[in-house]
């Protein structure tokens, strides 16, 4: 028994130590682009979540030590993918503002940064002050519904407009049979 348990204590060892070698790209990608906003602002979010929508990530010791490194790789890439403050410019205004407001649905709904993420960076916790700064950011940009509002009102008057001709054109059939 007390064989099988030291077998298999080895065999966890040399598992852990194999896929130290596993390589996994860690990198920065050039930083193009600054997010464009208010210092304040600029300020909360390099604090609190440029290390995974950033190409600035600080990668702290422990993300060199497999498995940890796989899942802070993930983060970071889905991160970046999800919403890259480094690429800002190269997002339509359109998609700015719609990330502007998706940032305050996410930390007023205290999806992030990750609770996970918390314990182990304090210097990126969310203070109240933090938060109102991000608040007032986000409700100042335009609102997104009356953009909505203002494509689906071009979308129907499209639709309206080939309504339209094809009544027109049924109706030339109807006079063109009389
Ligand atoms: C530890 C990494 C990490 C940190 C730090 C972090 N995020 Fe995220 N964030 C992610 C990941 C991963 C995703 C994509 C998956 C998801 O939506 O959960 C994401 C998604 C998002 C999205 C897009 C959500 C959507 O559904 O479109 C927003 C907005 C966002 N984060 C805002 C923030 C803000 C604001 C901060 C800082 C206050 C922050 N994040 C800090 C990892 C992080």
């Amino acid at each position: 028994m007390k064989r099988r348990s030291r077998n298999i204590l080895l065999t966890l060892l040399t598992i852990l130590i194999v896929i130290q070698f596993v390589p996994i790209p860690k990198t920065n990608p050039p930083v193009t682009g600054e997010i464009q906003a208010p210092e304040p602002v600029k300020a909360v979010l390099q604090r609190s979540c440029y290390d995974c929508h950033s190409n600035r990530t600080v990668w702290p010791w422990y993300s060199k030590v497999a498995p940890v490194s796989w899942l802070l790789y993930r983060d970071v890439t889905q991160g970046r993918k999800a919403m890259n403050l480094t690429e800002w410019q190269e997002m339509t205004a359109l998609r700015q503002n719609r990330r502007r407001k998706g940032v305050w649905t996410e930390v007023s709904g205290g999806d992030m940064p990750p609770w996970f993420y918390r314990p182990l960076h304090p210097s990126g916790k969310l203070s109240d002050a933090d938060k109102a700064i991000l608040k007032a950011w986000s409700d100042a940009g335009p609102a997104i519904p009356r953009q909505k509002a203002e494509s689906r009102r071009q979308k129907a008057e499209v639709v309206l407009g080939s309504l339209t001709a094809a009544a027109h054109r049924s109706q030339d059939k109807v006079e063109n049979r009389n």
